[in-house]
């Protein structure tokens, strides 16, 4: 009997639910849905993938809280959160396991007030501005960083 892969939980925060339909200039065509089957697709049998998208900052940190001790590794959108919720930064904190902060487009590239992440601080690394890839090379980076 083989070991039960590992729970990678994959969190996609505020106006996630519209892609697809939301400024595609700038974040495509591609559904939440969409990415998140090419994450799991790309992760295959490196891990099980759990997903939640909220639009409220204290469901996201409930589910990081939930992923103590029991998920792995953590993949999070936190979307405009991002630049502003220290609650999420702080659960983010307590939680031991690597952590890729993700982003569709280069937020650095953008308004400046994009520039800063409450998030980067307590992320083991970042990736932004691959668009539609995006979610394979997160996908690629918790595979090397679980070997
Ligand atoms: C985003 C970038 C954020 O600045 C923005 O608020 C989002 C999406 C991205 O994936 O590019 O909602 O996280």
């Amino acid at each position: 009997m083989t070991d039960a892969a590992p729970v990678v939980l994959l969190l996609s925060g505020c106006n996630l639910n519209l892609l697809g339909e939301r400024e595609p200039e700038i974040y495509g065509t591609a559904t939440l849905a969409d990415h998140v089957a090419a994450f799991v697709d790309e992760l295959g049998a490196a891990g099980t993938v759990e997903h939640v998208q909220s639009n409220h900052e204290g469901v996201l940190i409930d589910a990081i809280h939930g992923a103590r001790g029991r998920c792995a590794a953590l993949v999070i959108n936190p979307g405009a959160f991002t630049h502003y919720a220290w609650g999420l930064h702080d659960a983010l904190a307590a939680f031991s396991g690597p952590i890729v902060e993700l982003h569709l487009s280069n937020p650095h590239r953008r308004e400046a007030w994009r520039h800063t992440s409450v998030v980067s601080p307590v992320a083991t690394g970042i990736i932004g501005g691959f668009g539609d890839h995006g979610y394979r090379l997160a996908a690629r980076a918790i595979k090397e960083l679980l070997a």
